[in-house]
């Protein structure tokens, strides 16, 4: 059983998209066990995305997240973290795969919709920081 964070980016919270993303979590059999429409603080997008500090694409990516609302998602099951990266694709939504939610909904790179915890240690961290009282429901 592992639990896994699901960032729902500014683009995909303007299109609409909340529904469809959080659908084919569940569809797929996990669990949204925490749940919050948010306007992110800079101080957590930018421990978010420390591992990106100095890369050319730092700045953008953190103004974006800042762009708009957020939906953040713990998700919970078993193999979750690796479960959910594949089902939201590749980094760039010319690379993903059709049937996941970068490959289907998305085109650029900069408005790839959403954020998913890339192992079991980042889902730690990252969870620590957008769910601080911890997962809603167990
Ligand atoms: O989100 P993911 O873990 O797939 O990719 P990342 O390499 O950790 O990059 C974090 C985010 O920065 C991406 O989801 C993009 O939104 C953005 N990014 C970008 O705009 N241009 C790049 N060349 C690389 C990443
Ligand atoms: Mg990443």
């Amino acid at each position: 059983m592992e639990t896994t964070l699901v960032l729902i980016k500014p683009g995909g919270v303007s299109r609409n998209l909340i529904g469809e993303i959080c659908r084919r979590i569940e569809a797929r059999g996990l669990q949204i066990t925490g749940l919050e429409l948010i306007r992110a603080k800079r101080e957590t997008v930018e421990a978010h995305y420390g591992e990106h500090k100095g890369k050319g694409f730092y700045e953008d990516v953190v103004n974006y997240l800042l762009s708009g609302p957020i939906v953040a998602l713990a998700v919970s099951g078993e193999n979750a973290v690796k479960a959910i990266r594949a089902m939201m694709g590749a980094t760039n939504p010319i690379d993903a795969t059709p049937g996941t939610v970068r490959g289907d909904l998305a085109l650029s790179i900069e408005d790839n919709l959403v954020h998913s915890s890339s192992d079991v240690e980042a889902a730690k961290f990252e969870l620590g920081l957008w769910f601080p009282a911890g997962p809603i429901r167990s």
